[in-house]
């Protein structure tokens, strides 16, 4: 069985179809999950759920981030902001993996289960496993009161608003920040300084309205998606931070085009994937102006020259690309949120120009309650 939204009920409010209303939403669904959190005097921001003390938050040893689809990826970029920011080592699996391998369940570790709708059950049976033995778990939840959020020890609503289409656009974008709320509050109980966490809360503040910017190029990334929508298959490259951004975006284009995709780390490409490079299968690369720029500029040199199609999400126009879609900078640590709203915008618009019923793709349920 699946849960199904009774989408009627949900205003569309002028636009054509639920997904281009929730990414239009993002702004103000941004300026939701930080209102009332963010805590100027110590630099820090407080979540009113957690059930977690200082103490507590000390003693942690690791995290282990926990979800499905869309979800599992905003835990991957979850599990990055935590190390870098609270310096805890952190990394996020498919629950549905995590729930069949028998884990070793550590009482030092503190897990996370992500889920938007908080009733997927291989996450609901990953928390359970998990509770069952022992462990601290949180939820990073968006729907209020859900199975998973009810079985949590604690943890801290994403505050999305309802989601109705089936693929996940401002849930996801949410959940990240919540990740970023979460890293920075466990960073400023651990080694994080005040001033690191002065400049978190200053690039937090400053989302959406760079969102708002995104979300006004888009006759620009409609007239892109037209120009890649009759390609069979595409890659997406990402590094480090911009991993899981590639991740995400190729899931998305999947999702709702059918257009084959793949994801790759772009220090992986040469083990492997550059031997399908050619002018027939175009690249998505997220290229952030951050330390690892000039490595994200040698993988597209190496793409150019096979004469692969290069279209770069990136922080100014890179000239080896074919295209580039530029995108607001902000901090290192938060790039990844703004360099993910383009590329759902890319999705869409590629779908829609296929003819795609983008709210309700094929063979996809919004909510997967059984095994
Ligand atoms: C389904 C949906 C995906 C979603 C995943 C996890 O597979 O089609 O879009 O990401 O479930 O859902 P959740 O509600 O747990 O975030």
């Amino acid at each position: 069985t699946t849960v199904e939204w009774e989408a009627e009920s949900y205003d569309m409010g002028g636009h054509d179809t639920y997904m281009h209303k929730e990414i239009s939403e993002q702004p103000e669904a941004v300026d939701r999950v930080l209102r009332g959190r963010i805590d100027d005097r110590f630099s820090t921001v407080h979540l009113g759920g957690l059930n977690l003390d200082a103490r507590e938050a000390r003693g942690i040893r690791r995290v282990k981030i926990l979800g499905c689809g869309t979800s599992y990826h905003a835990g991957l970029i979850g599990a990055g902001l935590i190390e870098s920011l609270a310096r805890i080592p952190a990394d996020a699996e498919p629950a549905s993996e995590f729930r069949y391998r028998n884990p070793v369940v550590d009482p030092d570790t503190l897990y996370i289960a992500v889920s938007q709708s908080g009733e997927t059950y291989d996450v609901l049976a990953a928390v359970q496993e998990l509770k069952r033995k022992g462990a601290r778990v949180l939820g990073v939840v968006n729907v209020v009161g859900s199975a998973i959020a009810r079985e949590a020890d604690g943890g801290t609503y994403v505050h999305a608003g309802p989601e109705v289409c089936v693929v996940s656009t401002k849930c996801f974008t949410n959940t990240v920040v919540a990740f970023a709320l979460l890293a920075l509050h466990l960073g400023r109980i651990r080694d994080l300084s005040v001033s690191e966490g002065k400049r978190i809360i200053a690039g937090l503040r400053r989302l959406p309205a760079q969102i708002t910017e995104i979300l006004e190029s888009e006759a620009d990334i409609k007239k892109l998606a037209e120009e890649y929508a009759g390609a069979q298959s595409m890659m997406f490259i990402g590094r480090v931070r911009g991993y899981p951004v590639a991740l995400e975006a190729s899931l998305k284009l999947k999702e709702i085009s059918y257009i084959h995709a793949e994801a790759y780390p772009a220090s992986e490409l040469k083990h492997g994937p550059l031997a399908l490079i050619e002018p027939a299968l175009p690249t998505v690369a997220i290229v952030p102006d951050d330390d690892l720029l000039e490595k994200n500029r040698a993988a597209l040199e190496e793409i150019k020259a096979r004469s692969g199609r290069i279209l770069a999400v990136a922080h100014r126009e890179q000239e080896k690309a074919d295209h580039t879609i530029v995108v607001p900078k902000n901090e290192n640590e938060l790039d990844p949120i703004l360099m993910g709203i383009p590329l759902q915008l890319f999705a869409y618009h590629t779908a829609l120009a296929m003819g795609r019923d983008i709210d309700k793709p094929r063979n996809l349920a919004k909510s997967v309650t059984v095994e």
